[in-house]
């Protein structure tokens, strides 16, 4: 990293700090030292301007419209690769050889299946209970049942940690789905290949054989890819902040889950697909868009725009391509819903209010489309999130935990609370 400097007048006096530059993308002002040497803070809420650490796994530039995973292209990632590989590349740094690729796919199917116990801990929720809500308490109870991997100073067990949150989040998630629908439990096989698996999990039932649609395996297995893992984004920022108090990584990976399920962000999917729905006909449209630009209206665009895109979300550009494959290879090609999307997109892009605020499709605007078509009902959209940035928090997760200069996370504030007064008692008030 080469080092320039920031100069900050304040009254008479100046002050430097230094511009430090990464391998790709804007320099940062390194201002650890601010308060020391000023006495005083940065305000930033909501982080717009602010790096909270510094990382290799995931690069995004939002003017371009790129999304690299440890330098690969998502669009090469998404054709070419698979989740699994994809899960080796985010923890490891590199894709893996054969024999590397190997060992690790059979150890994460070797963790598929969950502690019986929790099959008690699932009938303790209402069967109309919200697969997130299931999906968060699960993660978290999962600190009780697997004790001998919370010691996050051990290497060996956080290695462990991590390959059962991996591998345990399908079946986590396809028994919330079955619990919700009051079918039996479908358990992991092993010879199946991760998408596969949790497939068969969430759509096999015991009276019959089930067949794995082969298109239907990709599709899902795209998906689990394109949203393995981005930068510092509100539930990645959640994990790392809850790991650096050294929590264990289910508890963290949980505050992950939790903080994902806003519709402002992994609960996006869920929010644009019911949007999409109650818009219903393409001539509709106009006045949804209308509500959006209206600042008196609460409405937004679900699945539109992006803190850091400010460019089409390369991952909406494959999910579009996928709802195209998937509705084929359904034979509703015509579906319309995904008509209603592809005509909002057509609309909203070409209106200026859009254009000037840079809002373009994100991730969330067309993945529900896929994951509707394949079956699943709106409240599942983003537990399959949640299964899928498993691998991108317990990446992130584990770059914080082994950076040896990692501290606890505590930001400060700027108080406009009352000063320092005096009790009075309740008679005199
Ligand atoms: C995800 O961070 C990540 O990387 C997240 C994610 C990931 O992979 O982890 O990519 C996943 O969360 C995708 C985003 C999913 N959320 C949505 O689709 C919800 C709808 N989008 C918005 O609420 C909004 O765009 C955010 C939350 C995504 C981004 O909000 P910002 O960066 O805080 O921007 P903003 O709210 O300040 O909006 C800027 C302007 C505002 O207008 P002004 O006040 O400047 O006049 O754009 C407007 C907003 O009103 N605006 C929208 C809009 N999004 C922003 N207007 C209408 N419809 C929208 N969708």
């Amino acid at each position: 990293m080469t080092e320039k400097n920031a100069k900050l007048v304040i009254g008479d006096k100046t002050y430097e700090f230094p511009i430090i530059s990464g391998s790709v993308g804007p320099d940062v002002i390194d201002i650890r030292t601010l308060y020391k040497q000023t006495g005083l803070f940065t305000f930033d809420p909501g982080y717009t301007s602010t790096g909270s650490t510094e990382s290799q796994i995931t690069y995004i530039d939002g003017d371009e419209g790129t999304l690299l995973y440890r330098g690969y292209p998502i669009e090469q990632l998404a054709e070419k690769s698979n989740f699994v590989e994809v899960a080796y590349l985010l923890l490891n740094g590199e894709l893996p050889t054969a024999a590397e690729y190997d060992k690790f796919s059979e150890t994460v199917i070797r963790h598929t299946m969950l502690h019986e116990q929790i099959v008690k801990f699932y009938t303790g929720f209402r069967r109309d209970a919200h697969p997130m809500a299931i999906t968060c308490g699960a993660v978290g109870a999962m600190s009780a049942f697997y004790h001998d991997s919370t010691d996050i100073t051990d290497e060996k067990q956080r290695e462990i940690a991590t390959i059962r949150l991996i591998a345990k989040m399908p079946t986590i998630v396809a028994w919330a789905y079955k619990y919700s629908i009051g079918q039996p439990f479908v358990y992991p096989r092993n010879d199946l290949d991760f998408a596969s698996n949790f497939l068969r999990m969430c759509f096999a039932v015991p009276a019959e054989e089930y067949e794995v649609s082969p298109t239907l395996a990709r599709a899902m297995d795209r998906i689990f890819t394109l949203h393995a893992d981005h930068e510092q984004n509100a539930s990645t920022s959640t994990v790392r902040l809850a790991g650096s108090s050294h929590a264990n990584p289910f508890a963290c990976i949980a505050a992950g889950v939790a903080s994902l399920w806003g519709p402002a962000h992994g609960g996006a999917n869920e929010a644009a697909l019911m949007m999409l729905r109650e818009i219903g006909t393409p001539d509709r449209i106009p006045e949804y868009v209308a509500r959006a630009k209206d600042k008196s209206d609460p409405f937004r665009l679900m699945g539109f725009g992006h803190r850091v895109y400010k460019n089409y979300d390369p991952r909406a550009k494959v999910m579009q391509e996928t709802a195209r494959e998937v509705l084929a290879e359904l034979g509703v090609e015509n579906n319309p819903t995904l008509q209603v999307a592809q005509q909002l997109e057509k609309i909203a892009l070409e209106d200026e209010y859009f254009v000037e605020k840079k809002l373009y499709p994100n991730v969330d605007f067309y993945s529900g489309i896929i994951l509707d078509a394949i079956g699943f009902p709106t409240s599942m959209f983003t537990a399959i999130f949640a299964l899928a940035r498993t691998v991108g928090w317990v990446s992130q997760w584990k770059e914080m935990i082994e950076d040896p200069t990692q501290k606890i996370g505590r930001p400060r504030q700027l108080y406009t609370g009352s000063d320092s007064r005096d009790y009075t008692d309740i008679g005199t008030r």
